[in-house]
């Protein structure tokens, strides 16, 4: 066996996955003001920019050669209802958002994240009565949300709420709009994790959430068989690529999925998997860029076709030295 590794031309010759900046989709946060940016405590090195801070770190980032990026609102708490209403309203922060970043750079794909807990003061996905998540009312919400943010200019939907029915809706919605040519991309497989932590205190939906949880729309993490039939139901309903989420903990997921269906499969690396290795790499007890590198290699070895990950711009830098 030794004899395939025994150089680094032979084992560059046999390997079977490689990591390239193609690889990667950076998921971004963006906040109101002007030259503003603001660290997220609980993920190092990861910033809330402003709009225009945005824009041109948007442009490194396709500059580094890195296809799209996933953007994220930090609402300002007084925008934040009961019923998530800013969501869909098309002058929100997403919507300006998107349409500047595609007046300065028109060939980086933008995907918009389709659910209500950045707009609620409860936090959670969706429309709540008498404490149930209401599926189909929330759904035709979800449904203008994903228009206003097509509108904005964004290429890629992406919801991950997690209702029942909502890439068939959507995509229905869409096209009877014109909007054909968005394309959909379903958190499929979105499991009820405490890998989310980081992310709910960067865009401030911890503290809505208090210590409620989402267990009645994502799904169990003990389950597998069933995030199969997640996927099957959002390819019939119009998914073009599909989603597990979280990442790392979950790449038999992604395994099984791949296999099973042979169409476009991302996995998010999320904020706490992200956390964790920059905690690390912080103190000294990992090499936070051989543990990062590594990890999205795991993730294609998986099967998958590309990993969404905060540290997407660091990565493709390491790649280009
Ligand atoms: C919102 C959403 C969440 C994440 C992406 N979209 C949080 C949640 O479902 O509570 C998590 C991403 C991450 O942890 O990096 N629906």
């Amino acid at each position: 066996m030794r004899r395939n590794r025994s150089r680094d031309w032979v084992r560059r010759l046999t390997r079977e996955s490689n990591v390239s900046p193609d690889d990667l989709i950076w998921p971004a946060f963006v906040q109101e003001g002007q030259g503003v940016r603001t660290p997220v405590p609980s993920m190092p090195g990861v910033e809330r920019l402003s709009i225009d801070l945005l824009v041109n770190a948007v442009g490194e980032a396709k500059s580094l050669g890195i296809p799209a990026v996933a953007v994220f609102p930090v609402t300002p708490q007084e925008l934040k209802t009961p019923d998530g209403k800013e969501a869909i309203n098309p002058d929100n922060l997403v919507c300006r958002t998107v349409r500047s970043i595609k007046e300065a750079h028109d060939d980086i794909g933008v995907i918009c994240d389709v659910a209500l807990d950045p707009y609620t003061t409860h936090g959670q996905d969706g429309i709540v009565r008498d404490g149930e998540i209401l599926n189909d009312e929330t759904v035709e919400v979800l449904c203008q949300q994903a228009f206003v943010q097509s509108q904005a200019g964004c290429d890629v939907i992406a919801p991950s709420d997690m209702m029942d029915g909502r890439i068939g809706a959507i995509r229905k919605a869409l096209d009877a709009e014109g909007l054909d040519h968005i394309s959909l991309l379903a958190y499929s497989a979105k499991y009820a994790s405490a890998f989310y932590g980081p992310f709910r205190d960067a865009v401030g939906s911890a503290q809505s959430l208090g210590t409620a949880d989402k267990r009645t729309y994502q799904m169990d993490p003990a389950n597998t068989e069933e995030a199969l039939r997640e996927v099957a139901l959002d390819v019939a309903e119009g998914a073009d690529m599909v989603m597990v989420k979280p990442g790392m903990p979950y790449l038999d997921i992604v395994r099984r999925v791949k296999e099973s269906f042979g169409l476009p499969t991302f996995a998010y690396q999320v904020s706490g998997e992200y956390a964790m290795l920059r905690g690390a790499g912080d103190r000294g007890w990992l090499d936070w860029e051989k543990v990062i590198l590594e990890s999205i290699l795991c993730f294609k070895r998986a099967g998958a076709n590309g990993v969404l990950t905060y540290a997407a711009p660091e990565i493709a830098k390491l790649l280009a030295t």
